[in-house]
C-alpha cells in the first residue's frame, strides 16, 4: 500500500496534466495494482444540487451517471460524509447495482474546505475484501485529490 501511495502521489503532484486526466490515472493505477478493485471511479457533487455526477472511472459502464443524495451507497455517503464499507452488497437495501458481478463496495468522501464535494467509489467481485489498509490508502488519496480540485 505504501508503494501505491507513492505512485498515486506522483500522479497527483505532477505539475502539468489536467485534473481529470490525473483522476483517470489514479483509477487506472488502483485498478491495475489491486486485484480485488474491479470498478474504480470518482463522483462529484453537481454544484449546489443535491446530486452526484460520475467523473473519471475505470470498469464496466454504469447506468448510475447521476445519483441523487441519499440514494445508494454513494448517495448515502454524500449525506453522511463518512466512509462506507459494504462487505456484502446483497445485504444492503439502499444499494444501486452497477454490475451483477459486484459483491462488495467501499465509498470514501472527499472534503474540501470542510465541504463534502465528492467521493471515490470502488466495487469488488470479492466478498468482504476491504481492510483498514484500503480505507487508509483511499482516504489519503481523497485528501490529495482535494488539494488539486
Ligand atoms: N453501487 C453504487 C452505485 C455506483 S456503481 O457502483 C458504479 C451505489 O449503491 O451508490
Amino acid at each position: 500500500m505504501n508503494e501505491l501511495k507513492k505512485r498515486a502521489g506522483l500522479i497527483l503532484d505532477a505539475p502539468d496534466a489536467d485534473t481529470n486526466s490525473k483522476l483517470l490515472k489514479i483509477c487506472q493505477l488502483l485498478d491495475q495494482e489491486v486485484d480485488y478493485y474491479n470498478w474504480t471511479g470518482f463522483y462529484f457533487r453537481n454544484g449546489e444540487k443535491e446530486e452526484l455526477i460520475l467523473g473519471p472511472y475505470v470498469g464496466a459502464e454504469t447506468d448510475h451517471t447521476i445519483i441523487p443524495f441519499g440514494k445508494g451507497i454513494c448517495g448515502q455517503v454524500a449525506v453522511s460524509g463518512e466512509t462506507f464499507v459494504v462487505p456484502d452488497v446483497h445485504a444492503q437495501d439502499n444499494y444501486l447495482s452497477c454490475s451483477i458481478d459486484t459483491k462488495s463496495e467501499i465509498v470514501v468522501p472527499i472534503f474540501k474546505d470542510g465541504k463534502n464535494i465528492g467521493q471515490i467509489d470502488i466495487d469488488s467481485h470479492k466478498i468482504d475484501p476491504f481492510t483498514k489498509a484500503d480505507e487508509e490508502l483511499l482516504q489519503w488519496i481523497c485528501e490529495k485529490v482535494a488539494e488539486i480540485i
